[in-house]
Formats: structure tokens, sequence, C-alpha cells
């Protein structure tokens, strides 16, 4: 039998697959919008780079000095404040395992990224969930919720299913009033998607320490399927991570993509660009047809439905469009939605409007 906290964590769920959708409905054309992925594929560079990858017979230098170097440089930081993860999901768990003892508590948002919860709850400490406010982070209730068994304090910015950011103001508050015994999470996987930063990572490692902020390679560089994801943190905190993370947890192949993918400007711009200006065409349009979008810092936004989620989200499926419901995101009466190409856009509003029209009459 495994143990009480493995038989209290909910499975992950991922989003719907384009197989199985195929397998249901026999559609043969399959627009996904389900799992934040980046429309435009990979970094050309990075595929270039994957194909000449070799040696795969031995084992890798684990250091990887030089790519944390570069990393580091990118935030004015060093190799000592970087540690590479399997996707920044892994590093999720690193955190949990390295900081967090049985009964000790770990402040989240509620809605937010299910990983903190089942990551906290696994080493059997327990995560505090505070509800957002106005689908963002309640830092206020947040600060307040903060007691003598808490460790880790969760910030996903922008929000995992909210798509929402903290403001300037909001930042100020978090890191002028937050207990610095306490460590602080911000998980920024969709931070190339926001128009302003929100606060300096160097500054903050520096200035108050005590912090680790995660990143990815699977969204805006378009390597979700590679698994790699990295975290900046003060010496002392990346330390124990380095410690606590499995050996070779990062392939070659994974760091030799990551690497080529970092010199490619053109791609990133050309997919930080084409989000933008979709991100603003579809939530206005869907605004202009009565729908309410949180305002969105990622590549998805979340928005309502004039229906039960769920209902949306079948009907949506059954023509070969597939999103999240927000009832399984614990966002009820939205959809989660990845922004696509103007394509996938186009078909994604055109059967909403559908969908919406049924629900309506
Ligand atoms: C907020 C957030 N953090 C982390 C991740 C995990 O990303 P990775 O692919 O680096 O494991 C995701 C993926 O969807 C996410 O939404």
């Amino acid at each position: 039998m495994s143990r009480s906290a493995v038989r209290a964590i909910a499975p992950y769920v991922a989003g719907t697959s384009i197989e199985e959708v195929h397998r249901r409905f026999g559609h043969t054309r399959i627009v996904k919008l389900a799992s934040n992925e980046n429309p435009l594929g990979s970094s050309p560079l990075a595929l270039a780079a994957l194909r000449s990858t070799n040696r795969l017979h031995l084992y890798l230098d684990d250091a990887y000095e030089e790519l944390r170097e570069r990393l580091g440089e990118r935030e004015r930081l060093h190799a000592e404040n970087v540690v590479l993860g399997h996707g920044s999901n892994e590093l999720i768990n690193t955190i949990a395992q390295s900081f967090l003892d049985p009964g000790d508590e770990a402040v989240m948002a509620d809605p937010t990224f299910s990983l903190y919860r089942s990551a906290v709850s696994l080493v059997g400490a327990i995560p505090v969930e505070v509800p957002l406010r106005n689908g963002v982070h309640d830092i206020e209730r947040m600060l307040a919720a903060v007691g003598a068994r808490t460790k880790v304090f969760f910030i996903c910015d922008p929000n995992n299913p909210t798509a929402t950011f903290l403001s300037p103001a909001l930042w100020s508050e978090l890191f002028e009033r937050l207990s610095r015994e306490v460590l602080l999470v911000i998980d920024r996987a969709y931070a190339e998607y926001l128009e302003e930063p929100g606060f300096d990572v160097a500054r903050a490692i520096r200035e108050r320490g005590n912090v680790v902020v995660l990143r990815t390679m699977s969204k805006a560089y378009g390597l979700a399927s590679l698994r790699f994801g990295y975290a900046y943190g003060d010496r002392e905190s990346i330390g124990w991570l380095q410690r606590v993370r499995l050996p070779f947890n990062v392939s070659r192949p994974a760091a030799i993509g990551a690497a080529a993918a970092l010199d490619d400007r053109a791609f990133l711009e050309k997919s930080i660009s084409l989000n933008a200006s979709e991100r603003a065409r579809v939530t206005t349009e869907l605004e202009r047809r009565g729908h309410r979008c949180y305002p969105s810092g990622a590549n998805f936004y979340a928005v309502t439905v004039p229906m039960p989620a769920h209902e949306a989200y079948e009907a949506l499926l059954e023509r070969g469009i597939i999103v999240r419901s927000g009832d399984a995101l614990r966002m009820p009466g939205r959809l989660r939605v990845t922004v696509g190409t103007v394509e996938e856009n186009d078909a994604f509003l055109a059967t909403l409007a559908e969908v919406a029209s049924g629900a309506s009459a």
C-alpha cells in the first residue's frame, strides 16, 4: 500500500490530446488550445542543434557550468544562482523536498498551478490555499495566512489558470511585508509574455534573499517536449536544490536544445509578438460578444461562458476544438484557452459563437 500522502493527492490531469479527440469524434482537423504550447512550434536553432546531438552512450557533465553561467548572465547573476530541472515541474517537487518538513505550511493561491498543492502534500506538509481576488493573488490575505509553520510562499505570475499578474504595487507590498524567514517561490513559466517584468530578479535575490524564481523553455521557446526548466535564486537556496535534485536530471539533448534556443532571438520575438497581437484581438472580440476575460499576461486567457464550463468544453471538443474546462481547474464558469495562430483563434471564435448561441437559444 502506498503512503497516505500519496493516496491523498489527485493525479495530474493533462489537457485532452489530439489523438483522443480523433479517436472519439473522427475529426481530421483538430485545433488544440489546451496546454499553453507555442503555436509556432519550436525554435529552429534548437531543432538544428538537436539533429546533431551525439555521445548519447555517455553520462553527461552534470554541472552544466557554462549553460548556468549563460542563464545567470541574462539576469546579471552567476552560475551559483542557477539550478536546472527536467522542466520547471521537477523543480517544484525539488523545492518541496528541500524546504518542507511534515506539518510545515506552504501558502499559495486558489486556483493556481495544481502541482504546488500536490508537491507540498506529498512531503507531508500542508498547502494553505487563499482564494484569488478578482482573479488575482490576494496578497493581503496571503500575507495574513503566514504563520509560525509557514516555510514556503508560492506566487504564480502570470497565474495559471487565470493568466493574471501582479501590479508593481502588489510586488512592492509582497517584498516589503513577507518575512525573510519564508522562502518566496515565484513561478514565471510565462514571464516572456508579460509586457512589464513587474520586479527585478537580481535585486530580489540580492536585497531579499531566500527567493527562488522558476523559469521554463516549454512555452515561449517551444520546447515543452524537451523538458528543460531552470530556477534563479540566492546561492544558499540554489545550493540546497542542487543537493536534492537527481543526478543527471537534465539530459544532454535537453541542454543542447535549450542552449541553442537561447540564441534564437528571432523565434522568441516572433512568438511574443504573435501572442501579443492575437491575445489582444481575441480577448477584445470575446468581450465585444459579452464574454469576460481576466487581463492576461500569458499565452492563454480565462474566458467566461454562458453555460457550465464543462458543457462548453464538451461542445467545443465535439467540433474539434480542444480547450481546458475551468471546472477541472477550480475556475467554474470559465474556459482556459491558449492563444494560437490567427487561423486557430478564428476557428475557436467561430466555434464558440456556434456553441454559445445554442446555449442562449
Ligand atoms: C505555472 C506553471 N509552472 C510550471 C509549469 C511547468 O512547465 P515545465 O514544462 O517547465 O515543467 C507550467 C506548465 O504548464 C505552468 O503553467
